[in-house]
């Protein structure tokens, strides 16, 4: 193997190459919505850099997985890992990640299949209510910023279909947004409805709670759950839950 490691910062430069490259294939909006995306959203590096996403999360499902941006950057980073240059300072990820998303509009669905439908091992890429549909057995489900489209009640009943499908010892990443922090939580919902909008959805009310509410019925399903506020350089108040299941009796 030609290994030469790579520093943190040029890895990341070529994990987001390599990550939206694919998204030229289903044109201009797919490619620009993608790299502004990885490139801004501090959540994609930062489950990196703080080893969220460890070799044992194989199996990942990636709830409101809108294009799939997060499959490319799996892939993206077990060929890294493939050719010696994952940076020393970052701990190993998937060698080789099992990706199902779920996602509700054809249309994302659809530009995923264009951009990523090649992908080894192939993507399961499907159209269906996070409601409704059924989650496959897995070590990490990931849901960034896709809760507060339904009302709480069906919130708790996604977190405990994925609490079910969790294996011993699997981990939910899950970013959600503090309402009790009344500015960030505001910006955040304008920015959603006008991003919405924009990708020619129809705009629905949507539904926060406080952090302390999220990690208490996380808690109250069986997780053990760390917050790690997620908005750095952004005017949002995001939070990533890390909600961890233990080994099953
Ligand atoms: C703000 S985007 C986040 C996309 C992606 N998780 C990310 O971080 O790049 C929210 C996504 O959730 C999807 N979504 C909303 N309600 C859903 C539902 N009931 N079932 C599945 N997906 C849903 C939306 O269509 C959208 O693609």
């Amino acid at each position: 193997m030609n290994a030469t490691t790579n520093s943190p910062d040029t890895a990341w430069r070529q994990l987001h190459e390599a990550a939206t490259l694919p998204y030229k294939k289903a044109g201009q909006f797919a490619w620009h919505f993608a790299r502004g995306k990885l490139g801004r959203d501090p959540v994609f590096r930062g489950l990196i850099e703080r080893g969220l996403i460890g070799p044992r999360h194989r199996r990942v499902v990636d709830i409101g997985c809108g294009q799939g941006l997060f499959a490319s950057l799996l892939a993206s980073m077990s060929a890294m890992q493939r050719q010696g240059a994952w940076p020393a300072a970052w701990a190993a990820t998937p060698a080789a990640a099992d990706y199902t998303g779920i996602e509700l509009m054809p249309r994302d669905v659809a530009r995923a299949k264009a951009s990523i439908g090649h992908l080894q091992p192939a993507p399961q890429l499907v159209c269906a209510d996070m409601c409704s549909a059924t989650l496959p057995p897995c070590d990490l489900v990931v849901i960034l910023d896709v809760l507060h489209y339904v009302d709480i009640a069906a919130q708790d009943g996604v977190l405990r279909r994925v609490r079910d499908a969790l294996q011993p010892d699997g981990r939910l990443l899950l970013r959600v947004g503090d309402a009790s922090s009344r500015r960030g939580f505001a910006i955040s919902q304008w920015v959603d409805r006008t991003v919405t909008r924009m990708r020619g959805h129809k705009v629905s009310p949507t539904w926060g709670r406080p952090l302390n509410a999220w990690v208490a019925t996380l808690e109250s399903m069986g997780f053990r759950v760390q917050s790690i506020p997620m908005s750095e350089g952004t005017p949002f108040a995001n939070v990533l839950l890390v909600a961890d299941l233990g080994p099953r009796a």
